[in-house]
């Protein structure tokens, strides 16, 4: 029991991998990557993608992960230790989150629902399943449960104990799969020949652009996961090679994804004749159960360990989500660890349930339920994704870059060399690449985020239409929602919280130590 006593962060550099990791891997991987691949043409989206993760995720991932490091506290602790002017980076960096909770709980739901339904027929299951808001809301409710189990044990005992074993179990259920997939005979070619074959036409900048985002979506950065999960590391974790192992790990689960989909799709197109929408939520929920059908019984069994593999993806970046939010509620007001998950639980539950509702309207193809001219989901979706969460990243890379480490003058305030420098007196190692890193933090990071924020922006509010971009008043009104939550964080963070204690991963400590004691 001596290590509990030390601290409530992670015990292992292994175990903080594991869990980083589990964030990681989510439903972007299994899913998103693979429909977004198969949009944008192929092999091309990969490569932009691999080289996303290298130059902007990496880079991002360190930054939080340091920023979080160094403070050994919540997000908002962490950015204000930077600077205390960037604080509410760190409150906006915990709405994000908040925001994701209450779709992809959702999402969580279905895969819960599609596991247990693998021996039954599940290939017309979306359609009764998605517009049955009993059942919908009963599914959403067991998924949170579940995340909400294992952060109530801490992230000693819950959140590190739990992904040392989902992590692996889930690697080799896509190794397994994947092997399966490939066997599958015909259409297989194919599949991997559509998958590895770049087609740059297709790509195009959009495509570039849909790269650089989903990249950051699939790392889990801008978002406070990584500055949570770092604050609780200590001397125990390199993070330079942590963040290395993480964007592996996470890409080479992407990757492995995409194997398996695009031959058993394909494979399905060979021997019907008819080929399978590769879009969204069809494709994971309708396309997919239709192959798991054809291929009889082991069909069966491929679809409970399949859904069963993307339940637990789901599940394990539902945990770091819900973690960040608990992680500040215990710190800033001092609340015991089961009362602020009860808390956080609760209300993004009631949030997820007209999400569902919509959501099940879009599948069906009802009227009604919609914001800003979207299903639920799709809004906070938007929001959260394709505007807010830049803005945060940018923040991360400007609070290292810029403000952590400030110069004494101009010129010392302008060089990556004394930035480089700096981070590694105060203990981030990175060895040869410090100054590529500080370079790139610095100055090219950034810029890249800048412009992927810009034309995310402008794609909502101009949609193309064919060959041209008209007007959308909903994009517009999307976006100005996400803006108003951007100021309205500053509002906050300037009026109630520049100034306030906003707490340490020790106040949770102390205080559980003082409960035993009594
Ligand atoms: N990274 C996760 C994925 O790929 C998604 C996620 C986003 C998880 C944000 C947590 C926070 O699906």
């Amino acid at each position: 029991m001596e290590k509990q006593k030390k601290g409530n962060g992670f015990v292992g550099g292994i175990g903080f991998i594991l869990a980083a990791a589990g964030s990681a891997v989510g439903l972007g991987n299994l899913w998103s990557f693979p429909y977004k691949t198969s949009q944008n043409g192929g092999a091309a989206f990969v490569f932009v993608y691999i080289f996303s993760v290298i130059v902007l995720g990496s880079i991002v991932m360190i930054a939080e992960i340091y920023l979080g490091k160094r403070a050994q506290a919540n997000p908002v602790t962490a950015y204000k230790k930077a600077e205390k002017n960037l604080g509410w980076l760190g409150l906006f960096s915990i709405i994000i989150p908040f925001l994701i909770i209450c779709y992809y709980a959702v999402l969580g739901g279905y895969t819960v629902k599609f596991t247990m339904n693998s021996f039954s027929d599940n290939s017309k299951v979306l359609q009764t399943f998605s517009g049955n808001i009993g059942e919908v809301i009963l599914y959403t409710g067991i998924f949170l449960i579940l995340a909400v189990i294992v952060v109530t044990a801490g992230v000693q005992n819950g959140i590190e104990k739990a992904s040392k074993i989902l992590m692996p179990v889930l690697f080799l259920i896509l190794v397994a799969i994947v092997i399966y997939c490939l066997c599958l005979g015909n259409g297989v070619k194919e599949g991997l020949d559509y998958y590895l074959n770049p087609d740059f036409k297709a790509l195009g900048f959009k495509g570039v652009l849909a790269a650089m985002g989903q990249a950051f979506y699939s790392l889990s950065l801008g978002m406070g996961i990584m500055v949570s999960y770092g604050s609780y590391t200590g001397k125990n974790v390199n993070v330079g090679k942590s963040a290395v192992w993480i964007a592996f790990f996470d890409t080479l689960v992407a990757l492995l994804a995409g194997l398996a989909i695009f031959p058993a799709i394909y494979h399905y197109q060979a021997e019907t004749g008819i080929a399978l929408q590769n879009n969204g939520i069809v494709l994971m929920f309708s396309s997919l159960p239709i192959v798991f059908k054809t291929l009889g019984v082991a069909g069966n069994v491929v679809s409970f360990f399949f859904f069963g593999m993307v339940t637990i993806a789901a599940l394990t970046s539902v945990i770091s989500l819900l973690e960040v939010v608990t992680q500040f509620l215990i710190q800033k007001y001092s609340l015991n660890r089961k009362r602020a998950i009860a808390i956080v639980g609760a209300v993004t539950f009631l949030i997820s349930v007209p999400i569902g509702i919509s959501l099940g309207f879009a599948l069906t193809g009802k009227e009604g339920m919609t914001i800003a001219g979207k299903n639920w989901l799709d809004f906070f979706d938007l929001v959260s994704n394709t505007v807010l969460m830049p803005v945060c990243a940018f923040g991360s890379c400007v609070a290292i870059g810029w403000f952590a480490f400030k110069g004494k003058n101009a010129k010392e305030a302008l060089s990556s060399n004394y930035l480089c420098s700096r981070l590694d007196e105060e203990g981030l190692k990175l060895g040869k690449f410090g100054k590529v890193f500080s370079f790139m933090v610095k100055y090219v990071t950034p810029l890249l985020i800048a412009v992927i924020e810009v034309f995310g922006v402008i794609d909502v509010v101009f949609p193309s239409e064919g060959e041209n971009r008209v007007f959308s008043a909903s994009g517009l009104a999307i976006v100005l929602t996400a803006y108003a939550i951007l100021v309205a964080s500053i509002a906050v963070y300037f009026l109630f919280l520049k100034n306030k204690e906003t707490g340490l991963n020790e106040d949770e400590l102390k205080k559980t130590m003082q409960i035993e004691e009594e």
